[in-house]
């Protein structure tokens, strides 16, 4: 293994952002952007918000989604590090998009609002993290702000996300009253000064007890300080590395990113405990990332939204060895071997052609049509990468053909939108006709405009009322095939052919899981 290989990788953190829409995702990406460099004025990253837009508003959506392939992974240097942030969608019906994205990720970074505490989205996400064991650090953010009792909110943040927590660093008051944050992980006390550009002023503290903190923040505020870390001794436990490698703990730290305080404290943290890229299972073997042979996998494919050139990005994590421009690739899928002149990266939110990558980075290959979201590239050995769950939609209609004149069309549409995941299809066993699923309301209007716009092809929603789509397994053939038999109406396969039963409440689905205890249902395509 090459000494180069080894160094790139140790030195690479690739994470995403993740919070509830308005909880202060984009600030602080800005942030983190602002102290690498890689730009110099805050307000540059806003052109990733697909949000505060009507759902109908659909031609704005568009014009966003454009800019933002530009934000969809920002590479920066910081400190020795190369930092790679995937941008993760702040529409909600863009979740599966999320979904993808956080199998790319090596750990997370959850910005949660002091005053809201966890929201929908924030607990969806965390699901999946924790599904995959990837380490979080969570930022309690906007403490300028008036909001709940931080012990409050550690408790929350327990409860509603399923996950020990221990604070690393604490706010002394918060709203009109902050004062600042007391850095428990390097014992030092970080002074608030409501700016928006510039770092706050620090003092460093050998103790807790320490004079200076009463000299700066008042005796009674330091006095309270020192009540709460006392308390925080006693009921937290010590924070412990490996705990957060494992996804077991999540370190807490508390600021405000749109005053750009406790965000250096974060990153400082986040650089020397955050993984560098680990192993991954593939179906055959483990792939370390250190192995001389490439190896990665498309999680991403970004459409151009430009109908004259129907190309698009397709974004290819690095799992293992270096990834050269104009070598020859294998595409597992398709069995045959690729070459790739232009293949992007993304470093301080611009474009350029790269040369080479490592495992961690994240390369942007245009794309015809080749790639389907879950394809792997290899040096020239099968490997399938696991670990890319397609999640059970949330709404279903069945899709139409509204031009008969156009049906090639309209199939060749499906599939491509299909292979690039902007929603999933069913086939009803029962009767043939084909069900979309998608996790919002946004997503049919986006399928129905790309149809037109890109393929020409006119299609026509019909109403289904369903809960949930499961897909089911057994070990006992007998028991699926009589659950197959007596369910028939509600069978459908997915795109790879696989069972799912499309439960139309709740209810019934509880009584199919009563009636039939051999059978088992999975809300995620992966088992
Ligand atoms: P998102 O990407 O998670 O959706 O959130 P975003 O960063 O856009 O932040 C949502 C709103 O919260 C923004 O205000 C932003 O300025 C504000 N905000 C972020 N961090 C803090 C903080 O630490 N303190 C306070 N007080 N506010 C914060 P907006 O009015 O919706 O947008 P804008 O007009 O300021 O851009």
């Amino acid at each position: 293994m090459s000494e180069e290989l080894k160094k790139e990788i140790k030195k690479r953190r690739t994470f995403a952002i993740i919070s509830h829409p308005d909880a202060g995702k984009t600030t602080l990406t800005e942030k983190l952007l602002l102290y690498g460099g890689a730009i110099h004025v805050a307000g540059a990253v806003k052109s990733n918000k697909i949000k505060k837009t009507a759902t109908s508003d659909w031609m704005e959506i568009e014009k966003q989604r454009g800019i933002s392939v530009a934000t969809s992974v920002m590479g920066f240097e910081y400190d020795g590090y190369k930092i790679n942030i995937l941008d993760t969608p702040g529409h909600q019906d863009f979740a599966e998009d999320t979904f993808r994205t956080l199998t790319a990720v090596d750990s997370v970074i959850i910005v949660v609002d002091v005053a809201k505490g966890v929201e929908t989205q924030t607990r969806r996400l965390m699901e999946v993290c924790r599904m995959r064991n990837t380490p979080v650090i969570i930022f309690v953010n906007k403490l300028d702000r008036e909001g709940r009792d931080p012990f409050d909110i550690l408790d929350e943040l327990e409860n509603e996300l399923n996950i020990k927590v221990v604070p690393l660093s604490w706010p002394i008051n918060i709203g009109a009253k902050f004062k600042g944050v007391y850095n428990i992980y390097e014992n030092s006390l970080d002074l608030f000064t409501p700016s928006k550009q510039t770092i706050s002023e620090r003092v460093e503290i050998d103790d807790i007890n320490s004079k200076l903190i009463d000299d700066n923040v008042g005796e009674a505020d330091a006095e309270k300080l020192r009540e709460d870390i006392e308390l925080i001794d006693g009921v937290y436990p010590e924070f412990k590395v490996d705990d957060y490698l494992a996804g077991k703990v999540a370190p807490v730290f508390f600021g405000s990113a749109l005053n750009t305080f406790g965000v250096k404290e974060l990153l400082d943290c986040f650089v020397k405990i955050a993984p560098c890229p680990k192993p991954i299972d593939a179906e055959e073997r483990r792939i370390n990332p250190e192995e001389e042979g490439f190896s990665g996998f498309v999680f991403k494919i970004h459409a151009n939204m430009d109908p004259n050139h129907r190309s698009c990005i397709a974004f290819v994590k690095v799992c293992s060895g270096k990834f050269e421009r104009n070598i020859g690739y294998k595409h597992v899928r398709s069995d045959k071997i690729m070459k790739f002149a232009a293949p992007t990266a993304f470093m301080a939110q611009k474009k350029s052609v790269v040369e080479e990558a490592f495992p961690g980075d994240i390369v942007g290959i245009p794309d015809t049509g080749n790639f389907k979201i879950g394809d792997t590239l290899t040096s020239g050995e099968n490997i399938h990468f696991k670990g890319l769950p397609s999640f059970s939609p949330e709404m279903f209609k069945y899709i139409e053909n509204a031009d008969p004149m156009k049906s090639k069309q309209l199939e060749k549409g499906i599939k491509q939108l299909m292979d690039e995941g902007v929603a999933q299809m069913f086939t009803s066993t029962f009767n043939g006709r084909k069900i979309i699923g998608t996790v919002g309301q946004l997503q049919f209007e986006v399928i129905q405009y790309r149809l037109l716009h890109e393929y020409g092809a006119q299609c026509r929603w019909e109403p289904l009322s369903m809960y949930k789509a499961c897909w089911i397994e057994s070990d006992d053939q007998e028991a699926l095939e009589a659950f197959k038999k007596r369910k028939h109406q509600f069978m459908a396969t997915d795109k790879e052919g696989r069972d799912v039963f499309m439960a139309d409440s709740n209810y019934v689905l509880q009584m199919a899981k009563n009636d039939f205890p051999k059978i088992r249902f999975h809300f995620t395509s992966e088992f």
